[in-house]
């Protein structure tokens, strides 16, 4: 998502669909063409979609409203298809495949990301389990640094513990 690729992804996708639409056929290129320049313009106003998170963003602040909804977004992209559309992570998450891979645990209150302070965490996405750990660990946990920036790193922190109840919010090590 660096750089707002979205409304880029969006744009595309919208001129697959109309490529590929019905109208094929010999004698059509032109008039799909002036289609496409068409959704080009009006799918230019998505890039509002994206929450817009204002100031600078040194955390994972649950009460900042933007930064989680931002947070919601990374994570059904980045994070879902191992951690769980609901945070509840992989089955039998500690129990180490045939490779000696870990599943992915889950993020909510039955995981242990909450035993980890912020800052942990934030190393953790940016860099990936195999680096923080280090010593040669493998691991399936790859680092996001290069495809998300630190504030969508903070807000996917934000947006998952946003999920926890309050008292496991308040037991998380700071
Ligand atoms: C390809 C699957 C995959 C994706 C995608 C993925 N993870 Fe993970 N994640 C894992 C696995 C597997 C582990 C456990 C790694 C280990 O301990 O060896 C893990 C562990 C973690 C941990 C450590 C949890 C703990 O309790 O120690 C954090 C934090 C984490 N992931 C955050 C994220 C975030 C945030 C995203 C999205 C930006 C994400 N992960 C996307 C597979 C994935």
């Amino acid at each position: 998502m660096k750089g707002g690729n979205l409304p880029v992804l969006i744009v595309a996708a919208a001129l697959l669909l109309v490529a590929c639409g019905p109208s094929g056929g010999a004698g059509s290129g032109r008039a799909s063409q002036s289609e496409a320049a068409t959704v080009e313009v009006t799918a230019t106003p998505t890039e509002v979609s994206l929450p817009q998170v204002e100031g600078p963003v040194a955390g994972a602040d649950v009460s900042n409203t933007q930064l989680v909804a931002l947070g919601e977004i990374v994570y059904e992209q980045y994070c879902a298809s191992c951690h769980g559309a609901e945070l509840e992570g992989e089955a039998n998450w500690k129990v180490r495949d045939e490779n000696g891979f870990l599943p992915a645990p889950p993020h909510d209150e039955t995981g242990h990301t909450w035993h980890h302070p912020d800052e942990q965490l934030f190393e953790i996405t940016k860099i990936g389990t195999e680096a923080y750990v280090g010593r040669g660990y493998r691991s399936n946990m790859i680092g996001f640094g290069d495809q998300l920036d630190d504030t969508e790193i903070w807000a996917v922190l934000a947006y998952i513990k946003s999920e926890w109840p309050a008292r496991i919010q308040r037991a998380q090590p700071k």
